[in-house]
């Protein structure tokens, strides 16, 4: 089963990516986790991209590319896998169909306010890559990991002037990429607003049927 997850930032995309990861056992491959890895290890990629992460803007489409067509090489991907966050322009997509076939797309649907409530209110665990959100999803103790103890932090584009610049750059660039994959028949839509329990419910139902 090869899945896209589409939508805005903050629509829940990663935290149900780790569900049908483990219910499925296919990997599940985030673009902005990938470029993140990179900025922490401080690699050349990690140079390039830290202060395009960080203002809410798009990675060159020929680096990210690149990365996804590498990463999917991997003996992991093989019986399937989630791109999460790619392809995320037209051309993106476009140059995914010479390197993979795709059986659905999920589409995550959010109202702008909910954006950025679940944005404004996620603090991450860096080195356990655990997310969390203030009200939704709190740890057991306030501001440490569950899994780790190490200190939550707020990603720099969950900032609100990045938020906003995000938005802007998620219906300029990525949201025509809705029609292009109805076109296709291959979009299947998400209501992302209730509970991460109701959301993975409604997906698995999708992709019992696909
Ligand atoms: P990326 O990391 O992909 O960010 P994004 O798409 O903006 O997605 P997010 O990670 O912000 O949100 P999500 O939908 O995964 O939500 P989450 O599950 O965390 O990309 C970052 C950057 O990398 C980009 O801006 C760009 O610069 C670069 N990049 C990445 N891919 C690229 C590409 N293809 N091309 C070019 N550049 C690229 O949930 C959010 C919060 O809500 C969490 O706190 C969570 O606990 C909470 N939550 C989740 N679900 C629910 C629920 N149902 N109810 C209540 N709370 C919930």
């Amino acid at each position: 089963m090869n899945l896209i997850f589409l939508g805005p930032p903050g629509a829940g995309k990663g935290t149900i990516a780790v569900r049908v990861k483990q219910s499925y056992h296919i990997p599940h491959i985030s673009t902005g986790d990938l470029f993140r890895a990179h900025i922490h290890n401080k690699t050349e990629i990690g140079t390039q991209v830290q202060a395009i992460l960080d203002s809410g803007e798009l990675v060159p489409d020929e680096l990210t590319i690149e990365m996804v067509r590498q990463r999917l090489q991997e003996d992991d991907s093989r019986n399937g896998f989630i791109l999460d966050g790619f392809p995320r322009t037209i051309p993106q997509a476009e140059a995914l169909e010479d390197f993979a076939q795709i059986d659905g797309v999920l589409n995550f649907e959010l109202s702008k306010e909910s954006i950025v409530k679940r944005l404004s209110g996620r603090r991450i665990a860096k080195q356990s890559g655990k997310v969390y959100h203030i009200h939704y999803n709190p740890p057991k103790v306030e501001g440490k990991c569950d899994e780790s103890g190490e200190p939550l932090i707020q990603r720099p584009d969950d900032k609100p002037e990045a938020i906003e610049n995000r938005l802007e750059v998620y219906q300029r660039q990525t949201a025509p990429l809705i029609n292009y994959y109805a076109e296709k028949g291959l979009l299947i839509v998400i209501n992302a607003e209730p509970s991460a329990d109701e959301v993975f419910t409604q997906v698995k139902e999708k992709l019992e049927n696909l």
